[in-house]
């Protein structure tokens, strides 16, 4: 009997459940109605009068023993299916969605492309500016309209008050002050505006600003320099044209349209059925601003040009509301291609 028990007991012990099944073929082993459980039970008749107390507490434990392990491994059996933690390592894995570049980076990067190949660097400036950098510098009088806080964000910062920057041209006039001439360079970044969100405006937006100073520096310098620009964006059939314009840093001042694209000059709603496309602003750098940015303006002159780049990205790819550029909305940045 005692080697019958010592068996069983180990037997209990190792016996492996690592499934419902297993756990059944436990039961049905030791607890089950002929298990050996019942037969050690049975047993206990044949074990002399003066040894069967002890015989059956020791059958009892065993009972217990089988019993516990039988309830343990239930409970862990059950759980396991309720949290569902089991894990297929041979699962094909969810596709990841790859991001792709914000259009204004795209059309950003090309613009600096474009410029790079005839020898442009790119410069950049704060955001935050002073009055000299992005209005007195470039010859805004006093007075100009463009200084109305309707148009520009003031803030304060320590006891100057100083602007969210209006335009990148506010970065030629520190090119100017640090560099001497020759200078060829763009300077894209960000730029700010009072103005209430439509679809048309937004109180921010992005601007490439471009300048070149040198000795006989000509109009049919800037104006060539814009074709090749206007071709190299928008297709070798593009043509530009310069209308007469205002700007107090440039004289003479033009703006710059380009033929539409989407009609090829035939005209359409795009156009407004003009079959042009106003694309920049641009002229010669004023003398008094060469002057305040210590160039001598009678050995040196040059060109400045401004464009949006939101207004390059809206003719390039049909995008007709400006808010869709920073609402973030998947959707709208998945549409566009390009190297990343
Ligand atoms: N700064 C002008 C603007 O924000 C754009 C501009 C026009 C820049 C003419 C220039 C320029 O450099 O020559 O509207």
């Amino acid at each position: 009997m005692k080697l019958e028990l010592e068996k069983v007991v180990s037997e209990i012990e190792q016996f492996v459940i690592a499934n419902p099944v297993e756990l059944e073929a436990f039961r049905i082993r030791f607890l089950g109605s002929k298990g050996l459980l019942k037969e050690l039970y049975g047993l206990l008749k044949e074990v002399p009068n003066e040894e069967k107390r002890e015989a059956g507490q020791q059958v009892n434990n065993l009972r217990t023993k089988a019993e516990a392990k039988h309830a343990h491994f239930k409970e862990q059996l059950e759980s396991d299916v309720q949290t569902d933690d089991y894990i297929d390592l041979s699962r094909p894995s969810e596709p990841l969605s790859i991001g792709a570049r914000h259009p204004l980076s795209l059309v950003r990067s090309e613009i600096i492309e474009i410029f790079n190949r005839i020898g442009y660097i790119i410069s950049e400036g704060p955001e935050i500016e002073d009055d000299w950098h992005n209005f007195s510098a470039l010859n805004f009088p006093p007075e100009h309209p463009a200084r109305d806080m309707q148009d520009t964000f003031f803030i304060e910062k320590g006891e100057e008050e100083m602007a969210l920057r209006t335009h990148t041209s506010s970065v030629q006039v520190r090119v100017m002050e640090n560099a001497t001439p020759p200078i060829r360079t763009i300077s894209p970044g960000r730029v700010y505006r009072n103005e209430a969100i439509s679809a048309r405006a937004h109180c921010f937006f992005h601007q490439v600003e471009g300048l070149y100073i040198d000795k006989d520096v000509s109009f049919a310098d800037l104006k060539q320099t814009l074709l090749y620009f206007a071709k190299e964006m928008f297709g070798e059939k593009a043509k530009i044209r310069m209308r007469p314009s205002y700007f107090p840093f440039t004289e003479p001042s033009a703006e710059v349209d380009v033929s539409c694209s989407i009609c090829g000059g035939e005209g359409c709603n795009v156009c407004k059925h003009t079959g042009w496309l106003e694309i920049l602003g641009c002229g010669m750098v004023d003398p008094n601003v060469l002057e305040a940015c210590g160039i001598d303006s009678k050995i040196y002159s040059g060109f400045a040009f401004g464009m949006g780049i939101e207004r390059i990205t809206q003719l390039k790819y049909r995008v007709n509301d400006l808010r869709l550029y920073s609402e973030n909305d998947i959707r709208f940045l998945k549409q566009f291609t390009g190297g990343i």
